[in-house]
């Protein structure tokens, strides 16, 4: 049973701009799946779709074989527990410091516990960014928003990592130490669905290769 299946979804931005077409996916659990194709094909607005932020205007899309349409407030939960979001555009609190957007993180969560900080640290350490624990996020560079938002996503174990773009603003060194983050989370049988045009990324066998254009996708290989 697909862990996520999109059944012929399309999506339409009012009034009548066709952002997907007729999709028709399933994601399994262990999946690595990036999601490719030019600015405007759709990747985002498929991400939203399944992180259930957008609806389909029509087709349906499932979690196990429950119709998100009909998911009760209860599974829906558990869907967006078990869900880590790396934001194209990090949605970060630009005002607290770095070490309480982790925490929060954890907290909303349920996983934060007495060593949480340890682990916290841990991870700021391995992204090079510790010395920036305590400094508001409004005063972090782009690509250092970026790792926070990335430690964000990860730190809290999810069964399902959406990640958008999340390499656009990194220099190739950062990016091949989150490649080998995401690689080590997905053996551990994790799920992963990652949208980017990054050559460093799609030149990487990582996983299955979806191409979207204009809403349509051309390639499923
Ligand atoms: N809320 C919205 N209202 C109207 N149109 C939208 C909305 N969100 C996205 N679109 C349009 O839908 C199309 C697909 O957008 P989307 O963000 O999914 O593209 P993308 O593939 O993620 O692009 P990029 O690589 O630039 O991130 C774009 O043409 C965009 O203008
Ligand atoms: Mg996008």
């Amino acid at each position: 049973m697909a862990l996520i299946t999109l059944q012929n979804v399309s999506k339409i931005y009012p009034p009548f701009f066709k952002a997907l077409i007729n999709i028709n996916l399933q994601i399994y659990k262990g999946d690595f799946i990036i999601l490719t194709g030019p600015t405007g094909a759709g990747k985002t607005t498929l991400l939203k779709l399944i992180y259930k932020e957008e609806k389909p205007t029509s087709g349906e899309l499932f979690y196990q074989n429950i119709p998100y349409s009909k998911l009760k407030p209860k599974e829906l939960s558990f869907l967006r527990q078990n869900l880590g979001i790396i934001f194209q555009d990090y949605k970060l609190f630009p005002e607290l410091t770095v070490y309480e957007n982790i925490k929060i993180s954890l907290i909303l969560s349920k996983k934060f516990f007495k060593d949480a900080k340890l682990l916290i640290y841990e991870y700021l350490e391995r992204f090079n960014i510790s010395q920036k624990a305590q400094k508001k996020v409004k005063e972090l560079s782009g690509g250092e928003q970026q790792k926070v938002g990335i430690i964000r996503a990860i730190i809290r174990d999810p069964e399902i990592l959406i990640a958008d773009e999340p390499t656009g603003n990194l220099d190739p060194v950062s990016i091949n130490e989150i490649l080998s983050i995401l690689k080590d989370f997905n053996k551990e049988g994790k799920t992963i669905i990652l949208a980017t045009h990054d050559p460093i990324i799609l030149n990487q066998n990582l996983g299955k290769i979806v191409k979207l254009n204009k809403g349509e996708l051309v390639e499923d290989v």
